[in-house]
C-alpha cells in the first residue's frame, strides 16, 4: 500500500512539473513565432533614423529612432527570447537591433537612460561579455549622473514643458537607477550608488502619500531643494493613482533593494506592494486599468504594462520578503490573465507585439489601448522569472 501511494505521488508530482514545462514550452514557442513575425515587418520599415518597434498608431508599426525612450525594449525582447531558446539567430537580431543605440551613450538630455542602455546593451553585454559594451553602459551611466542635483537629492527627469515645472522627477526615474548601480559594481565610483541611493530615499520622502500610493510628478525648486508641486502627468488627476505609476514605483524599489541590501527599500516595496495589492482585482489577478482612480471602471482602457511591470515586480520581491506567498500567487494569477486570448495576442495579428490592451498616455490622447513595447518586455521577464523560480523548486 505504502509502495502504491509513493508511486503515484510520484506519477503526479513529475506530470505536474512535466505539464508546467509544457505549457511554459507552448508559451515560449508562441512568443518565439509573434516576435519572428515582428521583425519580418519591422525590417522593410528601418533605415538609419528609425530603429526600434514601440506600439501601432493609425494601424501601423510605429518605429522610433534611438533617442525615445522605449528604443531599448524592443532589443531586450529579442535578448530575452535568445536567454529563453538559446537560439543564435535571435542573438543575433537582437545585437542588430542593440547597436543602433550606441550614440545614446552621450545623450545628457533624459533620464531614460537607463530603460533604453540597460534593457539592450545592458543585455548584450550580460550575454556577450564583450568589453565595448560594457564601455558604453559605464558612459551611459555617467551622462544619466550629470542630470543630479545635490540640492534636490534627485537625477531631474524631464527638460519638456519648462514653463511649467522647474526641476520635475517622475516616479518612473526609479527604474533608470539600475543602470548607475550597475555602473558603481563595474568601476567602483562610490558617487553612482551615492546617486541613485539618494535619489530613491528623497523618493520615499515625497512621491509617497499616507497609503502608499505615489505621486506621478514631483517638481522641486532647483536652488533650495524645496518641493514646490505634487502632480500627475499621465495619470486621471494629480491625487490619482496612475496603475504604470505604481507599477514603476513598485519595481523600483524591488530593484534597489536586490542592488543595495538596504532593508528601508525592501519596506518601501511592501508598502507599494500593499497598496497595489489593496485596488480592486488585483489579488484575483485582473490586469489593471490605466489609473486605479479612473472615472469610470470598468469601462475604462487597461494598461496591461502596468499588470507586466506588476508581475515582474511581484515575482522578484516575492523572493525577498516575508510576504513573499502572497505576492507569487498574485504574480501567477496576472501571469495568467495575461496569458489568455484577452491580452495575448495570437501570431501574426497585433503587428508582431506580444500583448494587447496597454494605454500610454490618456490624458495626451495617445497610445490608448494599444500593444506597448514595454509591456512585452515585462511580460518577457515575467516568463523568465517564473521559470527560474519553477526550477528552483
Ligand atoms: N516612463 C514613461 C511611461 O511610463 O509612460
Amino acid at each position: 500500500m505504502k509502495k502504491l501511494s509513493i508511486f503515484i505521488f510520484i506519477l503526479i508530482y513529475f506530470g505536474c512539473s512535466n505539464q508546467k514545462e509544457k505549457s511554459n514550452n507552448v508559451l515560449v514557442n508562441h512568443v518565439a513565432r509573434q516576435l519572428e513575425y515582428a521583425t519580418e515587418i519591422a525590417e522593410p520599415l528601418r533605415d538609419s533614423i528609425l530603429t526600434s518597434p514601440r506600439t501601432i498608431k493609425n494601424g501601423k508599426l510605429k518605429l522610433v529612432p534611438s533617442r525615445d525612450w522605449t528604443s531599448g525594449f524592443f532589443p531586450g525582447n529579442l535578448w530575452m527570447l535568445y536567454e529563453l531558446t538559446g537560439e543564435t539567430k535571435w542573438k543575433d537580431f537582437a545585437l542588430d537591433y542593440t547597436l543602433p543605440l550606441k550614440k545614446e551613450q552621450w545623450n545628457k538630455g533624459t533620464h531614460d537612460l537607463g530603460f533604453m542602455m540597460f534593457c539592450s546593451f545592458g543585455k548584450a553585454y550580460q550575454f556577450t561579455k564583450n568589453e565595448e559594451y560594457k564601455n558604453i553602459l559605464i558612459q551611459s551611466a555617467k551622462s544619466l549622473a550629470t542630470r543630479f542635483n545635490p540640492k534636490v537629492g534627485c537625477i531631474r527627469s524631464w527638460d519638456h514643458n519648462s514653463d511649467k515645472w522647474d526641476f520635475p522627477v517622475i516616479i518612473d526615474n526609479m527604474m533608470n537607477l539600475e543602470l548607475l548601480l550597475w555602473a558603481f559594481n563595474e568601476t567602483g565610483e562610490d558617487y553612482l550608488k551615492n546617486i541613485a541611493i539618494t535619489h530613491a530615499q528623497i523618493t520615499i520622502k515625497n512621491h509617497f502619500r499616507d497609503d502608499y500610493s505615489s505621486y506621478h510628478v514631483i517638481d522641486y525648486n532647483p536652488e533650495t531643494g524645496e518641493v514646490q508641486k505634487k502632480q500627475t502627468h499621465q495619470g486621471f488627476s494629480d491625487e490619482s493613482a496612475w496603475a504604470r505609476g505604481q507599477a514603476w514605483g513598485l519595481y523600483g524599489f524591488t530593484m534597489m533593494y536586490r542592488e543595495t541590501g538596504m532593508k528601508e527599500f525592501l519596506i518601501q516595496a511592501e508598502k507599494i506592494a500593499g497598496f497595489i495589492l489593496s485596488q480592486p482585482g488585483i489579488k484575483e489577478g485582473k490586469v489593471p486599468y490605466w489609473d486605479f482612480n479612473a472615472p469610470n471602471i470598468p469601462d475604462e482602457p487597461y494598461d496591461a504594462s502596468a499588470g507586466a511591470i506588476i508581475t515582474a515586480a511581484l515575482y522578484e520581491l516575492g523572493d525577498y520578503s516575508e510576504h513573499g506567498e502572497t505576492y507569487i500567487k498574485v504574480a501567477n494569477k496576472l501571469f495568467a490573465t495575461l496569458s489568455s486570448d484577452k491580452f495575448l495576442a495570437p501570431v501574426g495579428e497585433n503587428e508582431g507585439f506580444i500583448l494587447k490592451h496597454s494605454t500610454g498616455h490618456l490624458p495626451g490622447n495617445s497610445e490608448i489601448d494599444v500593444p506597448l513595447v514595454y509591456a512585452d518586455y515585462y511580460f518577457l521577464e515575467s516568463i523568465i522569472k517564473k521559470q527560474n523560480m519553477e526550477k528552483s523548486k
